[in-house]
């Protein structure tokens, strides 16, 4: 038994390590149209607190640059749809490009790609034939300073220029950039880089007039009546957000190009609007964001590429009240100026959002099944990452000793600790959610009043959402706390 736990436990941990390595990761867009904006010093301590690791620039700031060297943040840097022209015809422009802006931080500044443009196909078309040559002229400068394995290149695109994207199976980019397109998956493929691509189920959405429900947009549950399926493929789509970026993989798979994984450049939802924007409201940009936090950090890629994450940069920090266009146009931001968060959202998939007060706890049902209590108490206690020392002998959980009570210790220590990154209370149909506090003298729950540990913040997860027993894998468990139970389990076995 403890051998073949042990087997078990060394796989998983060599599985933990492997999706720790390929671990998702949602950074932030900074743009600077912003009337307060903050010193590049507060720019970089707002990324710091809130555990930000990845950041995308439009441009080239040397004050933002140099406040990021050293933080370990990795940074894309950005060459302006003004400048795409003159490198597009100039291999020299384009070296001095990357002498001054890149190879002038790296690596103390940790610039990982540079995105060349910004939907330079839709916004600038007269632009788009030089955009792949400005791209190789860039790639050859970062190979004659030996930085090509460092920096990549691409150019974020619109999902505009994939005219039908619904069903994802049948899309295909719009003919009439066919030969742009074939270049551009052709330099990608050669200099082992991402797709760029900008995704918005807001807009997805608003210009849909009522085709897809919200929820879908929103990433919450649809009805069994209203899942939207592929016809083709058969495939569930959980939400637009999904469906775009496989819509995306299908148009490339169309140019026959494999093995080009897609990064999110921009996604969002705005936070207020004109009075012809309703779905622009604060409670639809917690949730988007939140839910596509969640989404990502689950490691899974879209349905015709599930292996392969979705990394992906919310748009955007802060609110650029310069620009623009419609109301909405000037409220993407996630934060104020000042650090405070416009919504409450959390990086690590470790909760930092403000929990309801009306508490909840997760507990063995009655009448559960004896041996499927044992099985989520195990599960919960190991690879679930629960504190399990208060129902340990002598400890004031203990008594009463039985499988139900110490479960429901488990359960809920569990459930306080993940739930926030998905972490469901189910245990195989043996647990249930109340609102009765379930502490007795002593023995304190997670998540009461008295609890001087609120789970929440406690773990930072490092792998996805946890779901017991409901999902199809293993993911379920914080790499890092599973490295220590295995290291643990070692040390007694050894
Ligand atoms: C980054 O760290 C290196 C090595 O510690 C140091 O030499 C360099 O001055 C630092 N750069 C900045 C911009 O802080
Ligand atoms: C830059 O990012 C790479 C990739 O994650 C990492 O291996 C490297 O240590 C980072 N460098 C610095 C200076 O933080
Ligand atoms: C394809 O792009 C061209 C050029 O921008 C545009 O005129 C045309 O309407 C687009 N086709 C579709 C189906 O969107
Ligand atoms: C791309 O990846 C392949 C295989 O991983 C490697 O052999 C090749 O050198 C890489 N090319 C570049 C330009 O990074
Ligand atoms: C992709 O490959 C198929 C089969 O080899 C071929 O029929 C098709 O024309 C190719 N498509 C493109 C865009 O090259
Ligand atoms: C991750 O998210 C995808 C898409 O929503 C979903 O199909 C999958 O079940 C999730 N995986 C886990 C382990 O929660
Ligand atoms: C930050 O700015 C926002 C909006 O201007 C304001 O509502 C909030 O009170 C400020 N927070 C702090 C801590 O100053
Ligand atoms: C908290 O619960 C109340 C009542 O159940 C609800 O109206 C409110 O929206 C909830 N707040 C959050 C942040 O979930
Ligand atoms: C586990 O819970 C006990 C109290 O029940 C506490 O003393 C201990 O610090 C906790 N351990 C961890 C790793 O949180
Ligand atoms: C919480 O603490 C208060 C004051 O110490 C005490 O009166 C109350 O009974 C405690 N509640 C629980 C559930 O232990």
């Amino acid at each position: 038994m403890k051998l073949r736990r042990w087997l078990t436990c060394v796989l998983l941990l060599v599985f933990a390590m492997l999706i720790e390595a390929l671990g998702a990761f949602v950074g932030v867009n900074i743009g600077t149209d912003v009337s307060d904006m903050p010193s590049a010093a507060d720019v970089v301590a707002i990324l710091k607190a809130n555990q930000i690791t990845h950041v995308r620039l439009y441009d080239v700031n040397a004050h933002m640059l140099q406040a990021l060297a050293n933080s370990s943040i990795q940074v894309i840097v950005g060459v302006t749809n003004e400048e795409v022209l003159r490198i597009g015809e100039s291999p020299s422009v384009a070296a001095t490009w990357i002498n001054k802006n890149v190879a002038a931080y790296v690596p103390a500044t940790n610039i990982t790609a540079i995105a060349v443009g910004s939907e330079v196909l839709t916004t600038i078309p007269n632009v788009a034939p030089v955009l792949v040559p400005a791209m190789n002229y860039l790639h050859r400068a970062l190979v004659a300073a030996n930085l090509n394995f460092l920096v990549k290149v691409s150019t974020p695109q619109s999902m505009d220029i994939i005219p039908k994207p619904f069903p994802p199976s049948t899309a295909a980019f719009n003919s009439s950039w066919n030969s742009i397109i074939y270049q551009l998956l052709q330099f990608l493929k050669n200099t082992n880089s991402s797709y760029m691509l900008n995704a918005y189920p807001y807009y997805g959405y608003t210009k849909g007039d009522g085709i897809f429900p919200i929820e879908y947009a929103l990433f919450r549950s649809l009805p069994s009546a209203k899942q939207i399926v592929d016809p083709n493929t058969l495939f569930h789509y959980n939400s637009m957000f999904d469906a775009m970026v496989d819509a995306t993989y299908y148009s490339i798979e169309a140019f026959n190009f494999s093995n080009i994984p897609i990064v999110v450049t921009e996604t969002g939802w705005p936070s207020f609007g004109g009075a012809n924007e309703p779905d622009a409201t604060l409670e639809n940009a917690e949730t988007y964001n939140n839910n596509l936090i969640r989404r990502v950090l689950n490691d899974s890629g879209p349905p015709s590429q599930p292996k392969v994450p979705i990394n992906t940069y919310i748009y955007e920090l802060f609110n650029e009240d310069k620009r623009n266009g419609p109301i909405s146009e000037k409220n993407w931001g996630i934060f104020d100026t000042n650090g405070t968060a416009v919504c409450e959202l959390s990086f690590t998939g470790s909760s930092r959002v403000t929990a309801n007060s009306s508490r909840v706890f997760c507990v063995a049902r009655d009448g559960a099944d004896p041996d499927k209590l044992e099985a989520g108490l195990n599960w919960a206690c190991g690879q679930g990452g629960a504190n399990c020392s208060a129902i340990q002998e002598g400890q004031p959980c203990y008594s009463p000793n039985n499988a139900k009570s110490h479960a429901s210790y488990a359960y809920n220590d569990y459930y306080q600790k993940k739930h926030s990154i998905g972490g469901t209370c189910d245990f195989d149909g043996t647990a249930t959610i109340t609102t009765v506090d379930p502490s007795y003298g002593s023995c304190i729950y997670a998540g009461s009043s008295n609890s001087s540990t609120n789970g929440g913040n406690s773990t930072p997860a490092a792998s996805g959402p946890a779901s017991p027993f409901g999902g199809s894998t293993n993911l379920q468990v914080s790499s890092l706390e599973y490295m220590i139970y295995c290291v643990l389990l070692a040390l007694v076995i050894l």
